[in-house]
């Protein structure tokens, strides 16, 4: 008998031959088929020739509404205007430079003036780089090296933080003493043996462990909230908590707000009025293009500054502050009114609440977590509050939703978690809303 997942995956590859094809080509020439894990699913992505507004389009010409946005990148929609003119207006000036441009000293400006713990901010060009530069600021800062992650939080692609994102459970350890295990082989022993793991939203378990190893711990880095889990917003007295503790104790507090910069004007750090120390940034900040940056305060930033005598801290990169990105991220911050997030707050909390509903009305073992703009399906009736409660979920049902939604017109990201942009409306949370039952009506779950 087929099984719902083998149905909507017959269909999906019915009505895709185009991508199909591609992706048998695309395997030739990358390993999987392409250069970004993230982006994969079985049995091949579509392959997207066009994004405008809320509408993605595949080379076999269907038409999906966006509830992605390049992984919450792009919040005020594809090819939004004011975007495209700044990058069209910078193009015909070019494209990098040997020395910084104005525009650069204005995107620096407007984070400054936003996010509350921002003295001063570097720029590079992805996420990942903003946690390498703000863990090796940590350790230059305090001249210790260890460091303290929770469990189930994706920092970015380096060694020191690939760790303990998505560890097997026979591997984890117990829920309140976690170990630290390599997302992967390749990764430095080292760093694993630097690293200490804690629970995301206990705040008494990161307690005990930080006061365990304080006097060898560079820093603590949070996610305030949660992407890996599905958008899990981080409880209030962890996150000030964290901060109590780590001031105490003289340990770098580092946000990674890549994410969570997303929730509201100045940052998740603004939302919650928890000031870190150091924050990492991405995403969103660059309008589109590749992005990241860190910042926070004076005496620690300072580290990198090369006049009078040369930087503690070495920082290069070719496209670090390029341009085009900052034209990007200039037009984007400024289009990001407080009205703006008003807008994205009430359309996310809107979609929330008609999935809880529609969970409720048709009994399926579901919840949905997120917060402002974020949310994700969670396929467990357990709360989900951190990683070994997402663990909960029931895989087979996720995949089915995916590639159901797929089927429906809609893409969200492979684990099921989405985000609203300023160009979606209430009537494209219903349409989501609706197409969500229709999956789950067709695979027998309601
Ligand atoms: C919280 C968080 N930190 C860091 C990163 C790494 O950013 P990038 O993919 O730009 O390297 C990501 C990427 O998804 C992220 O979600």
């Amino acid at each position: 008998m087929t099984t719902p997942l083998e149905q909507e995956l017959a269909n999906y590859s019915a009505a895709n031959p185009k991508s199909a094809e591609l992706h048998e080509k695309a395997t030739r020439f990358m390993p999987g088929g392409d250069t970004r894990n993230s982006i994969f699913w079985d049995p091949f992505p579509v392959y997207v020739t066009d994004g405008t507004g809320i509408t993605l389009t595949d080379v076999d010409g269907n038409k999906r509404t966006d509830f992605v946005n390049n992984m919450t990148t792009l919040i005020l929609g594809h090819r939004a205007p004011e975007v495209s003119a700044a990058l069209a207006d910078q193009l015909d000036h070019g494209v990098s430079y040997p020395a910084p441009s104005p525009s650069v000293v204005r995107w620096a400006e407007l984070m400054c003036e936003r996010v509350p713990s921002l003295d001063k901010v570097r720029f590079v060009n992805t996420g990942t780089e903003a946690t390498l530069n703000a863990i090796r600021a940590a350790r230059a800062f305090t001249g210790k090296q260890k460091l303290v992650k929770c469990e189930g939080a994706y920092h970015g692609n380096h060694d020191a933080i690939q760790i303990s994102i998505y560890p097997p459970l026979d591997k984890a350890g117990d829920a309140d003493s976690p170990n630290a295990v390599a997302a992967f082989p390749g990764i430095s022993e080292t760093a694993v043996d630097d690293i200490f793991i804690t629970p995301f939203n206990d705040i008494e378990t990161a307690e005990r462990v930080i006061r365990e190893h304080a006097d060898e711990l560079a820093a603590v880095i949070v996610e305030p909230v949660n992407g890996q889990c599905g958008m899990v917003a981080g409880k209030p007295e962890f996150l000030e908590g964290l901060r109590r503790i780590t001031d105490e104790l003289g340990i770098v507090l580092i946000f990674d707000e890549v994410i969570a910069f997303r929730i509201a004007y100045g940052g998740a750090q603004d939302y919650y009025g928890v000031t870190p120390d150091l924050t990492c940034f991405g995403k969103v900040v660059g309008g589109g293009m590749p992005v990241g940056a860190f910042g926070g305060r004076d005496d620690i930033m300072s580290m990198w500054d090369p006049s009078d005598g040369g930087a503690t801290v070495q920082h290069a990169g070719t496209f670090n502050g390029n341009p085009m990105t900052a034209a990007a991220g200039v037009a984007t911050l400024e289009a990001l009114t407080p009205e703006k997030y008003e807008y994205l707050d009430a359309l996310g909390e809107s979609l929330r609440s008609k999935l809880r509903a529609l969970f409720a009305e048709l009994e399926v073992p579901m919840g949905v977590t997120g917060i402002a703009s974020l949310f994700a399906l969670q396929f467990t009736s357990t709360e989900v509050v951190d990683y070994r409660t997402f663990a909960t979920n029931d895989k087979t049902m996720a995949e089915t939703m995916f590639i159901g939604l797929l089927n429906e017109g809609f893409l969200m990201s492979n684990r099921c978690a989405g985000n609203v942009s300023t160009v979606h409306t209430e009537d494209d949370v219903d349409a989501f809303v609706a197409a969500v039952g229709n999956v789950l009506k067709r695979a027998g779950y309601a």
